[in-house]
C-alpha cells in the first residue's frame, strides 16, 4: 500500500522524516496511558499528526470513533501495514483508554501555508451542496455544516489535513477501508473526481477545529 515505504523509515528511523512540533497546547487535564508514547513519533505529543506525510490529526476527534478505527485496523477492514500492527498489540481496554486520550485533546491548529482560494472555494460548494450530476450529496449533511462532526459516527474533517483526508478518499476507492456502515463513504468516494478530492481536502483542512472549550463541553 501507499505508505508502507513511508512508514517503515517512520518506525525504523523517525529522525528521517519531518515531523511537526505541537503548535498548540493540551489544555484539559488528560492523563496519558501507557501506549500512547508509542503513538507520539507519528501523531505527535499533541495528537496534531502531520501536514505532510498522511499521518492523521487525532486531537478532538470523537471517542468512540478512534476505537472504531483502531479495531477496524486489528479486524483487517481497515488497511494499513502500520497501524494494523499496532493495532492488533493494543488490548481492548488500551483501545479505549488511547481514543479517549487523544479524543480529549484541545490542541489547536499548527498554521501551514493555505491552498489556493479557488481550489478551497470549490471544496466548499462541494461540501455544502454536494454534486447532483452525480447524485452526490454535500459532505456537510452528515459531517456537519462546519465539518465538526456529528455524534460517534460521522467524524470531525475541520483542521484534519488535506494530504491525509485525500488519502482516506482513496482508500475508500480501492477498497482498502470497509469501516463506514453500509458503505455510505465508499460510495462516496467512488464518485469524486481527482480534482473534487483535492479540493475538497483542502477545503476541510482550511477550516478551524472546535475551539477548545467547545471542543472538550461536547466530548460523549
Ligand atoms: C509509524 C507511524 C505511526 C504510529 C507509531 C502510530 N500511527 Fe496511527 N496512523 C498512522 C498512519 C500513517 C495513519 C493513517 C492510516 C491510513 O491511511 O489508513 C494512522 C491512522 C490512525 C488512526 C485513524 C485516524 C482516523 O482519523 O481515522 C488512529 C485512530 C490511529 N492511527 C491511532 C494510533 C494510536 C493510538 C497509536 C499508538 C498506539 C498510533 N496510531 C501509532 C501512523 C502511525
Ligand atoms: C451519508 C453520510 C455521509 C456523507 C454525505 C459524507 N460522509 Fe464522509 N463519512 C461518513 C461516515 C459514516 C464516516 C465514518 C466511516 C468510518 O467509520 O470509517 C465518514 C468518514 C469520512 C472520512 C474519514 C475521516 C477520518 O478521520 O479518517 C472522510 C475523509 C470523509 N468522510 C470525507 C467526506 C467527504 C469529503 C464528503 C463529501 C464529498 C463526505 N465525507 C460525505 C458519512 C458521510
Amino acid at each position: 500500500m501507499r505508505s508502507v515505504v513511508g512508514g517503515a523509515m517512520l518506525l525504523l528511523g523517525m529522525s528521517a522524516l519531518p515531523v511537526l512540533a505541537a503548535d498548540g497546547k493540551n489544555t484539559t487535564t488528560n492523563a496519558m496511558p501507557p501506549g500512547a508514547a508509542s503513538c507520539s513519533p507519528c501523531h505527535g505529543k499533541q495528537g496534531e499528526g502531520q501536514p505532510t506525510t498522511a499521518v492523521p490529526r487525532l486531537a478532538g476527534l470523537n471517542a468512540q470513533y478512534l476505537e472504531r478505527q483502531l479495531a477496524g485496523f486489528k479486524d483487517g477492514t481497515r488497511k494499513n501495514r502500520i497501524m494494523m500492527m499496532i493495532a492488533s498489540d493494543l488490548s481492548d481496554g488500551e483501545k479505549k483508554a488511547l481514543a479517549t486520550y487523544y479524543a480529549n485533546m484541545a490542541t489547536t491548529k499548527a498554521e501551514t501555508a493555505p491552498a489556493d482560494a479557488a481550489v478551497i472555494a470549490a471544496g466548499a460548494k462541494l461540501a455544502a451542496t454536494g454534486d447532483w450530476s452525480k447524485d452526490l450529496p454535500g459532505c456537510a449533511q452528515c459531517h456537519g455544516a462546519a465539518g465538526l462532526g456529528v455524534g460517534a459516527d460521522f467524524p470531525r474533517l475541520a483542521g484534519q489535513w488535506a494530504v491525509y483526508i485525500e488519502k482516506a478518499l482513496r482508500s475508500w476507492k480501492s477498497g482498502d477501508r470497509k469501516t463506514d456502515p453500509m458503505g455510505v463513504m465508499a460510495n462516496i468516494a467512488g464518485k469524486l473526481t481527482d480534482d473534487q478530492i483535492k479540493s475538497v481536502a483542502a477545503y476541510y483542512e482550511s477550516l478551524p477545529v472546535a475551539a477548545p472549550a467547545h471542543a472538550s463541553e461536547t466530548k460523549p
